[in-house]
């Protein structure tokens, strides 16, 4: 039996995007840049998918630009915010993906920009009183980068208070929402947010394929310079196929989303009941109530030999799950996530995480998989 646990990583493809996507691939092929029919064709896929994905986050066409995922659009976000809009200063968190993180290692090694990190607690929540405090402790122009839901643990930010905050003190608001867009409702102009980011492969549509929300107010400027494509943002051939298939992602899963975080969140509590019914001393990182993901559950297993080699016993037996973050390793040791919690670094951590395809008895199967292991 094969058992995909590992859905915090990427997801598989749902099969009506791939065909919403297919003609994108044979007859649609056109160069959105030219200016006959196919090309016509093709802009005119390009612009319907901009306008469903502003729509989905309350936004205006025109503040969506496409980019290859996530990783480019937090790149773009950050050294542009330093670049083009004169920040001097970035709050971030020690819990954020790499892909944020070493952007603003990168900003305070090359461009000079002071950086501080808001306190978080043992579950990654973190402290509204410091970022309070960091806010209040400077007049330089400041970006706050707090993702909206760590990949690692699942614990998910008040973005709606950190937004108001930021308003507070006139500083831009950058939320990486990779693990939140199409899994939760997300409204850009309640939680007063400046740029957010989204995958598509996170929410059962293509790889490759993201998009940056960037507030008409605060528009950056070119991060890859060309042919001038996404309105003189970004440089390019855009990925049309991708494109079309993100948005059909994208509303698939908002025309979806309760019924899928239902059915996810029950799946969630059941591991946890069976973890907690058949081991000792089982324990999570992150939060597991509803400030958490539904679809993340990381958990701390007491250490031991066996305890170390269950990630790769488990990939033995057909299932997949991650240490840390997966898109950057699979291996249990080294996540800055969770030795940013202050945790017993000896414990083993693994992350489960779901989705609409998992059942009760690939759960039931890990189980009794871990059981034997441990
Ligand atoms: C929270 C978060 N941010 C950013 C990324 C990077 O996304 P991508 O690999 O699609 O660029 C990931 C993904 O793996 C993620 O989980």
């Amino acid at each position: 039996m094969k058992v995909y646990f590992d859905n915090a990583a990427t997801t598989p493809l749902d099969e009506d995007v791939l065909t919403a996507m297919m003609p994108y691939l044979k007859e649609h092929f056109g160069n959105p840049s030219t200016q006959y029919s196919y090309g016509r064709d093709t802009r005119a896929a390009i612009e319907e998918a901009r306008k469903e994905i502003a729509q989905l986050i309350n936004a205006q066409a025109s503040e969506v630009i496409f980019t290859s995922g996530a990783t480019e659009s937090n790149n773009m976000v950050i050294k542009g915010a330093v670049n083009y809009l004169g920040v001097e200063r970035i709050i971030t968190s020690p819990i954020e993906h790499h892909c944020v993180e070493y952007s603003v290692d990168f900003c305070r090694d090359h461009l000079q920009v002071e950086t501080a990190f808001v306190k978080i607690d043992d579950k990654g929540n973190i402290d509204f009183d410091d970022l309070e405090t960091l806010l209040q402790s400077s007049s330089k122009k400041t970006l706050v980068s707090l993702m909206h839901a760590n990949n690692e643990i699942g614990t998910l930010l008040d973005a709606e208070r950190v937004g108001a905050l930021c308003k507070k003190y006139n500083a831009l608001f950058h939320s990486d929402t990779v693990q939140t867009f199409a899994h939760f409702p997300i409204d850009v102009q309640k939680m007063n947010v400046d740029f957010i980011s989204g995958a598509a492969h996170k929410f059962h549509g293509p790889k490759g394929i993201g998009f940056l929300y960037m507030r008409k107010q605060h528009k950056l400027q070119a991060y890859i310079h060309g042919g001038g494509q996404e309105r003189g943002f970004r440089a390019g051939t855009e990925n049309v196929y991708g494109i079309v298939g993100m948005a059909a992602a994208a509303k698939k899963a908002y025309d979806n989303l309760e019924n899928d975080k239902a059915y996810i969140l029950g799946l969630k509590n059941y591991f946890i009941q069976q973890l907690q019914a058949n081991f000792q001393d089982i324990d999570f990182n992150g939060n597991i109530d509803e400030n958490s993901l539904f679809t993340v559950l990381n958990v701390s297993f007491p250490p031991s030999d066996k305890a170390a080699l269950l990630l790769f016993m488990l990939d033995i037996d057909g299932i997949c799950c991650s240490g840390g973050s997966a898109c950057g390793s699979g291996a249990s040791a080294g996540s800055h996530v969770i030795s940013a919690l202050a945790k017993d670094e000896n414990r083993v951590s693994i992350r489960f995480s779901f989705s609409k395809h998992n059942t009760k008895e690939e759960v039931d199967y890990v189980i009794s998989k871990i059981k034997e292991k441990l």
